[in-house]
């Protein structure tokens, strides 16, 4: 029998499979890939129990970070995270069905704020890696869903003024990219220019829109809801204690799972198809 070894040692909890690397005392510019974005891919579990692959792209020096998640249906999701400007950008490429006589794809953009501690810093995921590319990640915590009710829309050609992201990650939105009157207010308080905005419906009528699902006719406008989910991604920060060290010093990161169903105005049914199935 084997003398038990260092290597017999299981090797720790899933989570600490992640590492912060060098986060005390690394000097910047040292090394390969500063300026550069720094890419993560992990396996992970989407709710339904189904296995995808996402992207997690830090980016310290804009001090943003984006995560790109494939659902099985060929939806593309993506999520900007802009630390500077307090803006997270979400967009929903949806695959069209071209027998039903559908369009390519439909793109959706909603625009809400960053909080900053929804996700960890840029910096910190920068330096995130994995011991085991291979292993299927699942959220330690689920987030409470966030139901969200989109009654500004964004006007594109002054979407920078928002957040230099928007004009890559919504170029295919154009129409319909929406955010929040409270978001908006806070924005504004921070000096954005007012021009990027619109109320939506343009007409001020206050009518209460059917949901599109119940909505008879497919050229009226109807309350559209469209729901996704981010389903893995760092949220926090783990701290260890040592005894070599006085303080305790970041170890690793807490994942998360969240999902959001935004409410937003659509001026035809058929701008919903997704409502259509019962
Ligand atoms: C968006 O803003 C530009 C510049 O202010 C303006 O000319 C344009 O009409 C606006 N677009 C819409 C759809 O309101």
């Amino acid at each position: 029998m084997r003398p038990p070894g260092r290597r017999d040692v299981p090797t720790a909890r899933p989570a600490l499979l992640l590492l912060l690397l060098s986060l005390l005392g690394a000097p910047r510019g040292v090394g390969a890939g500063v300026g550069a974005p720094a890419e993560l891919r992990v396996r992970v579990r989407l709710p339904d129990g189904q296995v995808t692959e996402e992207s997690l792209q830090a980016d310290s020096d804009a001090d943003s970070i984006s995560l790109d998640l494939r659902k099985p249906d060929g939806t593309l999701i993506t999520f900007v995270a802009d630390f500077k400007k307090d803006v997270k950008i979400f967009r929903a490429l949806i695959l069209g069905e071209l027998e039903k006589g559908q369009s390519q794809f439909q793109a959706l953009c909603f625009v809400t704020r960053l909080h900053h501690n929804e996700i960890i810093p840029s910096e910190a995921m920068a330096k995130l890696r994995q011991r085991n590319p291979r292993a299927v990640r699942q959220a330690e915590e689920v987030r409470s869903p966030d139901q969200l009710h989109m009654d500004i829309a964004v006007n594109f050609s002054q979407g920078a003024l928002l957040s230099p992201h928007l004009h890559n990650v919504c170029a295919e939105a154009l129409d319909t990219i929406y955010t929040r009157q409270e978001d908006v207010l806070y924005w504004l308080e921070r000096g954005v220019d007012s021009s990027v905005f619109e109320p939506v419906p343009k007409t001020s009528e206050q009518v209460e829109l059917p949901h599109c699902g119940q909505a008879g006719d497919r050229g009226k406008p109807c309350a559209c809801r469209y729901s996704l989910s981010l389903a893995w991604y760092p949220c926090m920060l783990k701290y260890c204690h040592s005894r070599d060290r006085p303080t305790p010093y970041k170890c690793g990161i807490r994942s998360c799972q969240k999902s959001y169903s935004f409410d937003f105005y659509v001026p035809q049914r058929q701008l919903c198809l997704w409502d259509e199935d019962p």
